[in-house]
């Protein structure tokens, strides 16, 4: 079986544009492959010091893992600080890529043009995912649009690596799915926990009618473009076209309909992963097993790489 492995972030709650752009697929694809889902929690340090909010919201992920349908026996579910190899990747990988290179990256201009002081965590942000990638021999890594060049970037790496020192990393590939590769938010832009415009992934039903009535309208009358675009996560293409037809410049009624889909969607996600989380030493206990996996496949991978750089001597 072909190795398939991608993360997530512990920052805050996941909205539908996580789910249909990125995490949908892992459920949908372990049966296919060996997959490996982890929770990126070194990742969220670029944008948060908050040791006890990264610990509630690394539970937090755990639940919406496990409330989507990833399962524990299918899927290795881990979290991204148990397998401590991958810094040490990291660092081998920051000695072989130059600082031009990294600067290329979308994530790193973003930061620049928000005129924030840039971490070198931030900048240096590709390379630890380049490191979660090749680290398990990972064939294929399904996220958003958002995150095709990192993968790119990880590719590269790789085959840097190769070219220096030997044949040791597998080329990656992302997976992206392009109906949904950039889901918009209510405000119309790609949907982003940053831009405080999501529906998020387990919200309650008054949370997704406040949301859905927010959602921005085009003033051209006919189909409202926003709220059509997020329908279409829910309804086909013919359901919808009857819909829009019949209901044409009927703004609120359009909103209803789409509100009550988001909630028939909702709701039974939120139940289980309510369900889930009356029993936290179980998932604790998952990510511990899990953790302990990961990191031994790690440490074989790493072991090997620790040969071809000739610092194994005994
Ligand atoms: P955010 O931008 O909200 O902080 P993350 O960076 O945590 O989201 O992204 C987690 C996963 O969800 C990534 O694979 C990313 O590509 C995907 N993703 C995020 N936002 C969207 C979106 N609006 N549409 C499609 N996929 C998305
Ligand atoms: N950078 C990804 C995001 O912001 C999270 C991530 C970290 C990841 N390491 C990864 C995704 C490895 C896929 C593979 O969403």
């Amino acid at each position: 079986m072909k190795i398939l492995l991608s993360g997530v972030k512990p920052t805050g709650r996941p909205h539908i544009g996580n789910y249909f752009g990125a995490m949908k697929q892992f459920v949908d694809l372990q049966n296919e492959y060996d997959s490996r889902i982890f929770i990126a929690d070194l990742h969220a340090f670029t944008t948060t010091t908050d040791a006890k909010q990264i610990r509630e919201d690394i539970i937090g992920v755990a639940l919406d893992y496990l409330a989507i349908g990833l399962d524990p026996k299918k899927c290795l579910i881990f979290k991204q600080s148990d397998v401590p190899q991958v810094t040490e990747l990291c660092w081998l990988f920051d000695c072989i890529t130059t600082m031009p290179y990294l600067m290329r990256a979308h994530s790193f201009k973003d930061a620049e043009a928000k005129n924030k002081d840039i971490s070198v965590g931030t900048f240096n942000y590709p390379m630890l995912m380049a490191a979660d990638i090749l680290i398990q021999d990972s064939n294929v890594v399904p996220v958003g649009q958002d995150q095709k060049q990192h993968v790119e970037f990880a590719r590269d790496t790789a085959e840097k690596f190769n070219r220096i020192f030997g044949e040791t990393f597998i080329l990656p590939e992302s997976l992206i799915l392009e109906n949904v590769a950039v889901v918009p938010g209510i405000d119309g832009q790609k949907m982003s926990k940053s831009y405080n415009n999501t529906i998020s992934l387990f919200a309650t039903d008054e949370e997704i009618q406040k949301a859905v009535m927010g959602i921005v309208t085009d003033s051209s009358g006919g189909i409202p473009k926003n709220v059509y675009a997020m329908h279409s996560l829910f309804k086909t293409k013919e359901e919808l076209d009857q819909i829009y037809s019949e209901n044409e410049g009927k703004y609120k009624v359009l909103k209803d309909l789409l509100a009550e889909d988001i909630k028939t969607f909702i709701r039974p996600l939120r139940e289980k992963r309510a369900e889930l989380e009356k029993d936290l030493p179980n998932v604790l206990q998952i990510l511990k097993e899990n953790g302990e996996k990961a990191r031994a496949i790690a440490e074989i991978k790493m072991k090997e790489i620790r040969e071809k750089i000739g610092v194994s001597l005994y």
